[in-house]
């Protein structure tokens, strides 16, 4: 693993983007960023993180041979890998919010992006970007946030985590052939959180319906059992679940 180690940067996932098609980063490169100053989120957020308190880093994949159609499976992979990681820690009450968030109890710790270069009907290169909260303190009264230190009450080395992670998430890519996507698919789905619990959602007009979560598509949407008793799938952007 080739371990790029920047003191500041907009974001690592950005960095790697622009990098690697004058580069010839080999698989598994990564970037880790001391700070990040324009920290990206999904859905056009930003990722805020305290300077050298957190994991701010992007893996570049470029081995693994997976289909457009199946590109949920990297969600999988990753969400996995830190899963993975986390609970050998002892993390209390690990989940994973679909589509790729990492919660313990209410609390989010964990955020990932991934952005896929496409070649035709495959992936030919995914940045994988992770915002990790190790030994931050305070949030800013951001609700619902926290990080290993508050949760575990000690400090963590961020680059031995990070190994950590990275060598998990080879590990998973490596061994994973199409017959294994049932089983990753089941484990995903059996971390979710708010698994089989009644919940309230918002929908794209932002009204409010109750469901269970039961699980994800092939494609990657979320199945949710509708109080009619009709399970729906829905997008990323089509749902939200509030509590
Ligand atoms: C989210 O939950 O909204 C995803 C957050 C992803 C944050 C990480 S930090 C390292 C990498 N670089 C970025 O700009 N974003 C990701």
């Amino acid at each position: 693993m080739q371990l790029i180690k920047l003191s500041a940067t907009d974001s690592t996932n950005a960095y790697l983007k622009d990098l690697m098609f004058n580069n010839n980063f080999g698989d598994f490169t990564v970037v880790m960023a001391h700070t990040q100053l324009k920290g990206r989120g999904q859905m056009g957020t930003n990722w805020l993180s305290e300077p050298g308190k957190n994991l701010t880093f992007s893996v570049l994949v470029k081995s693994q041979d997976i289909k457009v159609s199946n590109q949920f499976l990297l969600n999988i992979y990753v969400s996995l890998a830190i899963y993975e990681t986390l609970s050998q820690l002892h993390v209390p009450d690990l989940k994973i919010k679909w589509p790729n968030d990492i919660m313990s109890g209410h609390n989010k710790i964990c955020g990932i992006l991934i952005e896929n270069i496409l070649s035709g009907q495959h992936i030919q290169a995914s940045i994988i970007g992770i915002g990790l909260n190790v030994n931050q303190l305070t949030f800013n009264n951001l609700p619902n946030v926290s990080s290993l230190k508050l949760l575990l009450g000690s400090s963590f080395n961020l680059e031995e985590l990070l190994h950590n992670i990275v060598a998990n998430l080879k590990s998973l890519i490596g061994k994973s052939r199409e017959e294994e996507y049932k089983r990753l698919f089941e484990q995903y789905e059996a971390r979710l959180f708010r698994k089989d619990k009644p919940s309230t959602f918002t929908d794209h007009n932002n009204e409010m319906f109750m469901g269970f979560i039961k699980g994800v598509s092939s494609g990657g949407q979320l199945k949710i059992l509708m109080e009619d008793n009709i399970q729906k799938e829905f997008n990323l952007k089509e749902v939200r679940l509030l509590y």
